[in-house]
């Protein structure tokens, strides 16, 4: 039950920047936010193993195999503590997994883009990754305890992420023509998705004030897609290459990168499940649980058995 002592003491929580955790009070809107916006978290590191996990057996080097499939690896590890945290809030696994599954919660659209090349593996790690820690760091503040403790280890596993991405794109900025062309063409086909990865501008986006007031959200979209943009714009020089958009050009004024519009259009279409990937992707995720049935069955099975032997270990 809301009382008014409970949300004072909530909100002066908040107002002081003590953490807020599982078992404390928290308003009915705050428990349902951390729920949508940790399990769609999770979706997404989950989902986003699928469009590298196709690059695997073909990594040029065994050094480039071995990172990649660490990666991924790191990204079901992401999966796997943000399931938990959501956790924590009173929605179950199975619950959230469903979701997932029926279409009925969302993962960042940026996953429904299809991987052509190898050089799409540096993009990915460059400005997917990228926009991703730009995201997520303010996140290691989040008033929400589990939440923000999570990110603090995914933060630091996607900064690997994103270096290891640009180091792909440099040893491919330095190759043949053949090469150069790939990284470009890569940079190309990602860099608007990843910019659209930071969500709709703040004046459509209703739910930031709230977000920001419960201390969940420390920046508005637009900020931290303006960041974004500031820093790819000048680390695009290391590479030689060029960022698609024509109107993008240093502010004196402003200090910052001017930029040309987004396509919102592309943005709704590939969220509402018309991307070019979207059943491909969400068929392999239904048919790896269900291939995975027999795995948890087992583990089920053997936690039992130790239970009805005494066995603690
Ligand atoms: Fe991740
Ligand atoms: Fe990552």
């Amino acid at each position: 039950m809301m009382t008014d002592a409970s949300s004072t003491i909530f909100q002066d929580k908040i107002d002081q920047d003590i953490r807020i955790e599982p078992k404390d009070w928290m308003p009915d809107a705050y428990r349902k936010t951390l729920i949508r916006q940790i399990s769609q978290h999770a979706h997404s590191e989950i989902v986003g193993m699928l469009p590298e996990a196709n690059w695997i057996t073909r990594a040029p080097s065994l050094r480039r195999k071995a990172t990649l499939i660490a990666k991924v690896q790191d990204e079901a590890g992401h999966g796997l503590y943000l399931y938990s945290a959501a956790e924590t809030l009173g929605i179950s696994r199975e619950e959230m997994i469903d979701q997932l599954h029926s279409g009925k919660a969302k993962y960042s659209s940026i996953f429904n883009y299809p991987t052509l090349t190898w050089a799409d593996m540096g993009a990915i790690g460059w400005l997917v990754d990228g926009a991703a820690i730009m995201n997520q760091v303010p996140l290691c503040r989040a008033s929400y305890g589990p939440y923000a403790r999570a990110m603090v280890r995914i933060c630091k596993e996607e900064s690997f992420h994103q270096r290891q991405g640009f180091e792909i794109l440099l040893t491919l900025s330095r190759g043949s023509e053949a090469q150069r062309r790939m990284c470009q063409d890569a940079i190309d086909r990602w860099w608007w998705p990843s910019v659209m990865m930071f969500g709709p501008n703040d004046d459509a986006s209703p739910h930031t004030a709230q977000s920001m007031q419960w201390k969940i959200k420390r920046f508005t979209n637009d900020e931290l897609r303006q960041r974004f943009v500031d820093i790819c714009a000048e680390q695009v020089k290391l590479l030689g290459m060029t960022i698609p958009d024509d109107q993008l050009r240093w502010n004196e004024e402003r200090q910052h990168y001017d930029f040309g519009p987004i396509d919102w259009e592309e943005f709704r279409n590939v969220i509402n499940g018309n991307g070019p990937c979207n059943k491909e992707r969400l068929a392999a995720r239904v048919q790896a649980h269900e291939d995975g049935a027999w795995v948890r069955e087992a583990a089920l099975a053997h936690a039992e058995k130790k239970i009805q032997y005494g066995k603690t270990a």
